[in-house]
């Protein structure tokens, strides 16, 4: 059966490095027939500055977020691929806001229990990529932190291709083409 996966793409630049990341791992994804969906998070319409803490989605038996909003549908499709991608650029040694904002909404796909000290969560088992790229060499691994603290939380998967020295938005084709194949690898991987 072709895996699902869906691409989330925080970088607010249409035709920038994350765009041409997200295009190489669709490049690598295509020959399996992957069924591949995009969103590009900076044109998600919010109702809420992120996750308001309302913790009416705890209450809940059902795996969503009670604001409805264009995160809602986004959040319900995380529940069912088989991976999550993040694509973002470094923003202040950090993932965009546009990437935390919807990251943040997957609150409502856990159900903590904290009275028995327990975790549920539809995202187990599934894999987490985090594609990033950044100007310089400094900090990618500090963003890649919480990515991979997430998937072990959650008990995913985690890949992560982290591209230092891309250059501005655009540029990243000219200066890091060596990149390339390794973003199309893992999409190959992935999709097996
Ligand atoms: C608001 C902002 C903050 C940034 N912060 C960093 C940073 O901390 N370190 C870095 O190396 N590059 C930084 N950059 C550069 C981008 O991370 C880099 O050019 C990235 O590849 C752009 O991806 P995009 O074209 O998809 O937006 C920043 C760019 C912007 C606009």
């Amino acid at each position: 059966m072709s895996k699902k996966i869906l691409i989330l793409n925080g970088s607010p630049k249409k035709d920038g490095n994350t765009a041409t990341l997200v295009e190489w791992f669709c490049q690598g994804a295509k020959p399996k027939d992957a069924d591949v969906e995009i969103v590009r998070t900076a044109n998600l319409k919010y109702k809420v500055n992120g996750c308001i803490s309302c913790r009416k989605c705890q209450e809940s038996e059902k795996y969503e977020c009670c604001i409805n909003d264009d995160a809602k549908p986004v959040l319900a499709r995380m529940a069912n691929v088989d991976v999550i991608v993040f694509a973002t650029p470094l923003y202040f040694f950090s993932a965009s806001a546009q990437t935390k904002l919807i990251m943040d909404r997957m609150f409502s796909l856990y159900k903590w229990d904290n009275a028995a000290g327990t975790m549920k969560t539809p995202l187990m088992d599934k894999t987490l990529v985090l594609l990033a790229s950044a100007f310089e060499d400094i900090g990618l691994d500090a963003l890649e932190k919480p990515f991979k603290l997430t998937a072990d939380y959650t008990g995913m998967k985690f890949e992560s291709i982290l591209v230092a020295n891309a250059g501005t938005s655009g540029e990243i084709t000219k200066k890091r083409p060596d990149v390339k194949q390794k973003v199309e690898e893992l999409a190959v991987k992935l999709t097996k």
